[in-house]
């Protein structure tokens, strides 16, 4: 194994906007060294997520807006060095992490050795387990509740969690439901097992829900906000439960984090409904990740889960590669 250099490469928030080019700034910094309880990590792999804006814009209260800060919530890569105090991980380990530090955006990252969990091969399909895949399964397990035979709903099913959520929600033999907007992505919802995709390009979503659904949705995973909100949730069935995941339709705004909008129907819906809105934020249940990555990788390596990775040679015509490639992945 090669020594570790002297010097390593880092993408630091040195700006709070969500334009991520203008955010961050490549820096050329001293390499760091695990302190206890953490192990030092040569990364291989990052996964990007539609969040890093936010992140940039210091709207992560776990990072706060103290410039300047890293970014980066996930990893791959082989164990360099290690902390004092660290039991059962070694030099040359492959590993996998969520970094509660935000900082994998980077050639070297130091994470806390309860934040790493062991991979047999340095394998990019073991990035999507990781944010997407905690994300969709603990949020339709503990948020969403999800049980067989219910009508569940994926917004952006195509998307790094949504594609794991459908495939989730297949699992625990609901009725699957997948919003996208292409018709390749059409064409993967339908492979990856999902009962009607709506291409809301082609189809307006409200009246398909209101003309095919018509006892509404048990289930709606809800990550774009603002129309697409209103119109999942006057389509809720009774005793449903519509989980806010995100608002993707808004973080690249300057403004505000989640769409604004009129909701003083929502009481009285949900009374008469006797439904609810919940909300998932992934962080919250740390005490879960744990089992459950080790779940997906099992499925991942039985070939009962599949993963959709764009390393930049569907969309951008080339391989993402350094940090360089991060900020073009996040563009
Ligand atoms: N709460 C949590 O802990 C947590 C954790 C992870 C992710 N999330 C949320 O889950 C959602 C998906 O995240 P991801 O990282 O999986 O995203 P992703 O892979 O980048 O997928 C996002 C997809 O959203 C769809 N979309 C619909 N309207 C959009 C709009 N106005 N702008 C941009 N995209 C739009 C697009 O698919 P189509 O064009 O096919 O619609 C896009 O490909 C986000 O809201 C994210 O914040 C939440």
């Amino acid at each position: 194994m090669d020594a570790k250099p002297k010097t390593f490469k880092k993408l630091m928030v040195q700006k709070l906007t969500s334009n991520f080019r203008e955010a961050v700034s490549i820096e050329i910094s001293d390499m760091c060294h695990p302190s206890e309880g953490e192990v030092c990590i040569r990364n291989k792999y990052v996964g990007i997520n539609a969040t890093d804006v936010n992140v940039t814009k210091g709207r992560y209260a776990s990072v706060g807006a103290k410039l300047p800060f890293g970014v980066g919530l996930e990893g791959l890569g082989e164990i360099v060095e290690v902390g004092e105090n660290v039991k059962d991980l070694k030099i040359g380990q492959y590993v996998a992490y969520m970094n509660s530090k935000i900082n994998s955006y980077a050639e070297y990252a130091c994470i806390p050795a309860d934040e790493v969990y062991l991979i047999p091969e340095l394998n990019p399909e073991y990035i999507v387990l990781l944010v997407s895949g905690a994300t969709a399964s603990i949020g339709l397990d503990k948020s969403a509740r999800i049980t067989a035979g219910e009508k569940v709903l994926i917004t952006a099913a195509a998307g790094g969690a949504g594609h794991i959520a459908v495939q989730w929600a297949k699992a625990a033999g609901c009725y699957v439901i997948g919003t996208c907007s292409t018709e390749e992505k059409e064409k993967v919802l339908k492979e990856l097992g999902c009962d009607r995709v709506i291409n809301y390009k082609k189809e307006d979503l409200a009246e398909v829900l209101r003309k095919e659904y018509q006892n509404g949705i048990d289930v709606i995973w809800e990550t774009i906000g603002g129309q697409v909100f209103e119109t999942c949730i006057k389509n809720i069935a009774n005793r449903g439960r519509l989980v806010i995941v995100g608002g993707i339709s808004s973080y690249k705004s300057e403004d505000s984090f989640m769409p604004k909008l009129d909701l003083s129907f929502l009481p009285e819906l949900l009374l008469f409904k006797s439904a609810a809105v919940l909300g998932f934020r992934r962080a919250a249940h740390r005490e879960c990740f744990a089992s459950y990555f080790k779940f997906l990788s099992e499925s991942l390596q039985k070939g009962d889960l599949k993963t959709i990775i764009d390393n930049g040679e569907k969309s951008a015509g080339n391989e993402f590669f350094g940090m360089e490639g991060i900020i073009k992945g996040v563009e």
